[in-house]
């Protein structure tokens, strides 16, 4: 027997069960749909479709599987040009090599570390000059925040990429009153064990298109074209959700919408708690936004506070507290040091600056006054 010590750290974004994923789990063991495939994974499909608005849904074995799709699926070829963001994730970027493409990093804006859309429209008006537009442009809703969508399309249809919404870190948010990514081409989303609900590792591509979501979910279970000898006219990936992780999401998208008050009322309680501790300042939410606040990040000013941000995260270290520094931007990544990058001072002074905080759902109003705790103490010194 495995012994798991339960234990007292302060997680950044610890899994937290809604309690009916063990029984929908023992459903799947009572009808044996444990593989890839079955009622509960077309279940939480169905669900991700409600929750998001996207009318059709591939759940898979991650969010980064589902970005490999999309691109494969728009098209990309060797030597074209995928722009993103350059504050990000690694899972949300690493697939543009996986098909042998070039990434271009873009800057993002300042208040909620988005791609910054007015640059992305110039680099946009120049590349169309120079006969040299991108195939795709992949726009992140860091932290849960939601890009402004509208004009993201606009700038789509206009310039003619495939838009890939990367809102693996942004279900259950909004914008102007729909989820995160809806009117994109393309949606990943992530369900990796940090995220706002889990299946303990997994993700989805969603989209409006049925046609590309039926050949995503071909491509997903290694392209076997339908012959009882496995014929294959293309190659594919081993990349679809178990049964048993689906039961895992159907349960957890049942508690969504708490899961979002509860990560929105961890972010007020920081914002309030530490208002008057001069140079930190909270990410901002323009009307029409509903962030999920996945995590609460804080950005540190060393010239008001007195401590950087890395002060900040060793003193909370000590604390048995986990907290992690902003996603370094990929342009400043050794693999990518030959990659183009426009502006990127915003996103380095972000990197330079920003905290995430403990975040996670389950947190108690005790455990948020300790990470408070140290940030005030180190304040005083
Ligand atoms: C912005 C972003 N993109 C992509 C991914 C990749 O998702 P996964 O870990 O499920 O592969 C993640 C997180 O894990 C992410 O935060």
């Amino acid at each position: 027997m495995i012994t798991l010590n339960p234990t007292d750290r302060i997680f950044l974004s610890a899994p937290h069960m809604g309690g009916a994923e063990l029984s929908l789990i023992q459903d799947v063991f009572a009808t044996n749909w444990v593989s890839p495939a079955g009622p509960m994974l077309t279940q939480f499909e169905e669900d991700l479709s409600k929750l998001t608005g996207l009318t059709h849904v591939a759940a898979l074995s991650s969010g980064t599987a589902a970005l490999h799709l999309a691109l494969r699926l728009s098209g990309v070829a060797s030597g074209d040009e995928v722009w993103g963001s350059t504050m990000t994730f690694m899972g949300g970027v690493a697939p543009i090599l996986y098909v042998d493409a070039n990434p271009v990093f873009i800057d993002i804006e300042g208040d909620q570390f988005l791609i910054d859309l007015d640059l992305l429209e110039g680099e946009l008006i120049r590349a169309e000059k120079n006969n040299q537009l991108p195939k795709v442009v992949i726009t992140t809703d860091l932290y849960g925040h939601v890009v402004d969508g509208s004009r993201v399309r606009r700038l789509a249809d206009r310039y003619g990429f495939v838009w890939i919404s990367d809102a693996a870190e942004a279900v259950g948010a909004y914008r102007d009153g729909r989820h995160a990514g809806k009117g994109a081409d393309f949606v990943i989303l992530s369900f990796n064990g940090n995220k706002i609900i889990t299946t303990s590792g997994g993700g989805a591509l969603a989209s409006d298109n049925g046609r590309q979501i039926e050949r995503a979910k071909f491509l997903a279970t290694q392209a076997r074209e339908p012959a009882a000898h496995y014929e294959h006219e293309t190659y594919g990936y081993n990349y679809r959700l178990s049964g048993v992780c689906a039961a895992i999401g159907v349960g957890q998208l049942k508690v969504i919408e708490d899961r979002v008050a509860a990560r929105r009322n961890i972010h007020e309680t920081y914002r309030r708690l530490l208002s008057h501790v001069p140079g930190l300042s909270f990410s901002s939410e323009p009307s029409g936004m509903r962030a999920n606040r996945w995590l609460t990040t804080v950005q540190i000013d060393p010239s008001q506070t007195g401590f950087s941000r890395e002060e900040a995260r060793l003193a909370l270290e000590v604390e048995n507290i986990e907290s992690r520094p902003f996603w370094k931007p990929m342009h400043m990544q050794p693999v990518f040091e030959e990659a183009r990058v426009v502006g990127g001072c915003v996103a380095e002074k972000a990197f330079e600056r920003g905290l995430c905080l403990p975040s996670g759902s389950a947190m108690t109003q005790q455990q948020v006054e300790q990470v408070v705790a140290v940030l005030d103490r180190l304040g005083r010194k």
